[in-house]
């Protein structure tokens, strides 16, 4: 909800490089409109301290497989056969620094996989930068790497992966 952007905004900037966050007022389109686009169903997590501060966030999306999100959907047919007609995306997520490493970001994951399953989704999918915390979780939450994928490149010279889970 709309209130939880300026929570979202401080995690986003504590987590991310200034080249590499979204910008508030994407947060702010996507938290004040209606959950759904023409291909995408978008829902926040917040993760929030005793204090009711926002302490992590993650998104998370059903959409249309083979939209734009995932550019390519060769490589993962490739490996692992047809997709499905509604696919789950996990589209980002941050913990504030000083509260990293004690099972936060695997909430945010558990949460979105939860809601993912509950709509009746088997097939998620998970954007990565190779240098930021995903790659470190994937393997731990049952992650493959989609081999062949590539996404856009970062300013960091690296280029996104694409992981994926069937739930
Ligand atoms: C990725 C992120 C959300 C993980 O949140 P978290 O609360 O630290 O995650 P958890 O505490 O649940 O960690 C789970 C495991 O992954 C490991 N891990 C997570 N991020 C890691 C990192 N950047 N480097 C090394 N290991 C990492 C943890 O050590 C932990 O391992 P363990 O289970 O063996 O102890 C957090 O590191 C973050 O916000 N990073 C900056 C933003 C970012 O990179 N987002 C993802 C873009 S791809």
């Amino acid at each position: 909800m709309i209130g939880d952007l300026e929570g979202i905004m401080a995690v986003e900037n504590a987590c991310f490089p200034p080249g590499e966050r979204y910008d508030e007022s994407l947060f702010r389109r996507r938290l004040s409109g209606p959950p759904y686009d023409i291909a995408f169903e978008r829902k926040y997590f917040v993760a929030t301290s005793y204090s009711s501060k926002i302490v992590g966030y993650a998104e998370a999306a059903i959409q249309d497989s083979g939209t734009v999100l995932f550019g390519t959907v060769t490589p993962f047919i490739d490996a692992f056969g047809k997709l499905d007609r509604k696919v789950g995306a996990l589209i980002s997520i941050g913990v504030l620094p000083k509260l990293q490493g004690k099972g936060i970001g695997s909430r945010l994951v558990d949460a979105r996989l939860a809601y993912l399953q509950e709509n009746g989704i088997h097939q998620v999918f998970a954007q990565a930068w190779p240098n930021g915390g995903f790659p470190h979780l994937a393997p731990k939450l049952g992650f493959t790497l989609i081999p062949g994928w590539e996404g856009r490149k970062y300013e960091d010279g690296t280029t996104q992966k694409l992981y994926y889970k069937r739930i």
